[in-house]
């Protein structure tokens, strides 16, 4: 399965798994005041000066390195994203971690909820540029960010579009407000506007914007996002599509919006107004292992639970697949086409994943979540290889579905079975995906989607072309 790592997008890592960075307040006041006496000890001390030079030209190294781990992995990326990464200082924005440790690219929770629910990260730098990609954007351009968290992303934003631009950034969180705007400042990108409040709503005042983008999960699309924007603007979100989060550009074409490209992701959930009513259970013991069900009734966290402690059935599948991005291909049709079917995400950030590991962060896909006698969770795995039945499609790793629970044997060969059809079907995948997305209230526009989703402000038609 595709692992969080925006490996190339399949997963982002602004998700909620993210497992770093703990105890992060005491790290950060400790990093700061470290900080503050080594500062007041250069004004007098020669040594401590060329200590300090030293220290920026390690961090300096860091970020390159991070730069060009990112081109690589990018192939194509764009110079201007790559400048930006190049010169924006990350460990100002994650004093919690020791400085080096920021230029790994990897997601860091900054924030959790009462319950141990992450609420707010530092993107990984990887699914950053995807969606930078996505978002094609320009030196002078004006960019509303929902979503502020750190302020990292908005700083790369704000030296993506210059001085003759501009960057408004809004959070929902006043705590989270105050941190990124003094490391803002302290980076040198005090320009940016930060706000606090509610981003479903947008930033009325600021707006027009050449482009929006969310860096939160979001359900639905609020009327503001697209009402903000300019006749050619462009709206860059991770949406959940049956509990698969999607980072998706849409741009108008007429009455109605149009992606014209698509990645798997996992962001912390939109607050708010605008919120989805995804459940988040805990699945006990373990206080750190939780699970939702998207847009189905909640799962029951009990069943859940028995159903992971127990050895999985596992199902060959007829199918081998190139690599773990075609795996989450097949998942992500699955998901598409199989509309009787509950979408589970577990995610978990500390020891409780355990019993869960081959579910997280993806999740899996489930039949009667809340009925303790006849839940089926299955999740698709590369099989050991050689196992198994003639498989079509090239080399590669062979597939098999792991199912758990009561009703995971009767799923994973559903499944398995299904995995053909994926095959003859031309085996679609997120790149050729395609949204369009109208106002609630407004004409349907003519759709190639196989599935329609109503949410409360637009409908949405995902699916792919013949
Ligand atoms: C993944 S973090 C954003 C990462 C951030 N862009 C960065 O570079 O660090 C998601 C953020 O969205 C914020 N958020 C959630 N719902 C929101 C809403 N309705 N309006 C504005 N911000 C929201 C959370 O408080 C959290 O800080």
């Amino acid at each position: 399965m595709p692992d969080r790592e925006p490996t190339e997008g399949q997963l982002d890592s602004a998700d909620p798994q993210a497992d770093t960075a703990g105890q992060a307040d005491t790290a950060g006041q400790a990093a700061s005041a470290a900080q503050q006496t080594a500062s007041a000890a250069q004004q007098t001390d020669p040594a401590a000066q060329q200590t300090d030079t030293a220290a920026q030209a390690a961090l300096a190294a860091a970020r390159a390195r991070m730069v060009a781990a990112l081109r690589d992995t990018r192939r194509a990326l764009d110079p201007l994203i790559q400048d930006a990464f190049g010169r924006v200082p990350r460990h100002v924005f994650v004093p919690e971690l020791p400085p080096a440790t920021a230029y790994q690219d990897e997601a860091f929770v900054i924030k959790w909820d009462a319950d141990g629910v992450p609420v707010s990260s530092s993107s990984q730098p990887a699914m950053m540029a995807i969606m930078l990609e996505q978002l094609r954007l320009g030196p002078g351009q004006r960019v509303l960010e929902i979503g502020t968290g750190t302020g990292y992303n908005a700083a790369v934003l704000a030296q993506i579009v210059g001085d003759l631009g501009h960057v408004v950034t809004v959070d929902i969180d006043p705590e989270l407000v105050q941190r990124a705007s003094a490391s803002l400042a302290a980076a040198g990108y005090g320009s940016v506007e930060v706000s606090c409040g509610d981003g479903g709503y947008g930033q009325p005042a600021a707006a027009p914007f050449d482009r929006i983008i969310v860096t939160a999960g979001a359900w639905d699309i609020p009327p503001a996002w697209l009402d903000q924007l300019t006749g050619d603007g462009r709206l860059v979100l991770p949406l959940s599509i049956r509990g698969l989060q999607l980072s998706v550009a849409l741009q108008r074409a007429g009455e109605h919006w149009e992606s014209s490209s698509a990645c798997r992701c996992g962001f912390v959930r939109v607050a708010g107004a605008f919120a989805g009513p995804e459940s988040t259970v805990a699945v006990g013991p373990a206080p750190e292992l939780f699970v939702q069900v998207a847009d189905g009734s909640p799962a029951d966290a009990e069943a859940v639970q028995r159903a992971l402690a127990e050895p999985p059935f596992e199902v060959p599948a007829p199918v081998h697949v190139a690599d773990v991005a075609e795996l989450g291909d097949l998942d992500l049709w699955l998901t598409l086409t199989e509309p009787g079917l509950d979408r589970l995400t577990l995610f978990s950030s500390g020891p409780g994943r355990a019993p869960a590991a081959p579910l997280v962060p993806m999740g899996g896909l489930a039949s009667e979540p809340g009925s303790a006698d006849r839940l089926g969770i299955a999740v698709l795995m590369p099989a050991s290889k050689g196992a198994g039945p003639p498989r079509a499609g090239r080399a590669g790793l062979p597939v098999a579905v792991s199912g758990y629970g009561p009703g995971g044997p009767a799923l994973a060969g559903h499944l398995a079975g299904q995995a053909l059809a994926w095959h003859q079907a031309g085996r679609p995948g997120v790149t050729d995906l395609r949204l369009t997305v109208w106002p609630a209230g407004s004409a349907k526009p003519q759709t190639t989607g196989q599935l329609e989703i109503k949410r409360p402000h637009v409908g949405i038609a995902a699916g792919w072309a013949g």
